[in-house]
């Protein structure tokens, strides 16, 4: 959605921003080239791998106005006061959250259910939680919440029992293991166009990387570093994260909200790029 975020965060030259989710460094390498050399952005992600990359293109585009830093944007007034004085306020800060195309596709890690892959989900070096641990020692009911709430499974707790079967003979660590336990769980009656792994592999990765917790500790802060009129932009892709968004911004008297419903990816890129068909964006300016 990097049109309708640059047109929501409208960086004028000067301007001073922060990408929260780094990622491929799409948005923060468009958002640098307007700013130009008196502005700067701060570009954040918890994995070192995206950071080294992104770093290579931001050297190959000679963009010399972005500073890059790891970490988890949990702890996002810690990073910007790191990166710049204590008193900086900003004209946006964004947020494109979950998993970038480039983590999916990494094959020392887990994110994908294709091949066999370490079952290793966590976006940085250290996690709060690690993957195989929750797999392997979560109770059942607790493993069933996870599948139901972040993966929004109908069958949650059916695969969960079918997980805790499975690994009172074998510990359960690579992709292809978990998924053969979920397709054996998943009648062909019950198949969509959607592989049946799809929902559980992103409720292990958000239970993984304590996703909804860091955007709900976040975004309060993300309001603080505004200016006066500055903008955030949240670019969600689960409905737990939207309403998280939705109701934060509800309920705060220091926001005028610009999107009184979240908008979406136009048709082309919902048909180009099929991750983006979930994606949903609100926006809010800081009173
Ligand atoms: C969807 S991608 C961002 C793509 C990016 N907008 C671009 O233009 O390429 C999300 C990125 O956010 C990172 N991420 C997710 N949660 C994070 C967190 N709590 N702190 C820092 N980075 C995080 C992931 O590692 C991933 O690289």
């Amino acid at each position: 959605m990097l049109s309708e975020i640059i047109e929501a965060l409208n960086p004028k030259i000067g301007g001073k921003f922060i990408d929260c989710t780094l990622g491929g460094a799409g948005y923060t390498m468009a958002i640098a080239k307007m700013v130009g050399a008196k502005g700067k952005v701060l570009g954040i992600d918890l994995d070192v791998n995206a950071l080294k990359n992104a770093s290579q293109k931001i050297k190959d585009s000679k963009l010399k106005n972005v500073i890059l830093a790891q970490g988890n944007f949990r702890n996002l007034k810690e990073l910007a006061v790191e990166n710049f004085s204590e008193k900086q306020k900003f004209d946006g800060i964004v947020f494109d959250l979950g998993l970038s195309s480039f983590q999916l596709d990494d094959e020392s890690r887990g994110f994908s259910f294709k091949g066999e892959r370490p079952l290793n989900m966590a976006f940085g070096p250290k996690s709060e939680n690690d993957t195989i641990s929750i797999i392997n020692n979560y109770p059942l009911l607790e493993l069933t919440r996870i599948f139901r709430e972040y993966g929004e499974e109908r069958m949650a707790y059916q695969i969960a029992k079918a997980i805790v079967d499975a690994r009172r003979t074998k510990r359960i660590e690579k992709t292809s293991d978990l998924v053969s336990i979920i397709e054996d769980k998943i009648p062909l009656r019950f198949r969509t166009k959607i592989h049946p792994a799809t929902r559980i592999f992103q409720a292990l990765r958000m239970e993984t990387n304590t996703e909804l917790k860091n955007l709900e500790e976040v975004l309060p802060s993300a309001i603080a570093l505004l200016k006066k009129g500055g903008i955030l932009a949240v670019v969600s892709f689960h409905s737990g994260e939207d309403r998280i968004v939705k109701w934060f911004l509800r309920n705060n008297l220091e926001v005028n909200i610009l999107t009184k419903k979240p908008l979406i990816p136009c048709a082309q890129e919902a048909a180009e790029n099929p991750r983006a068909r979930s994606a949903k964006l609100r926006v809010a300016t800081k009173l």
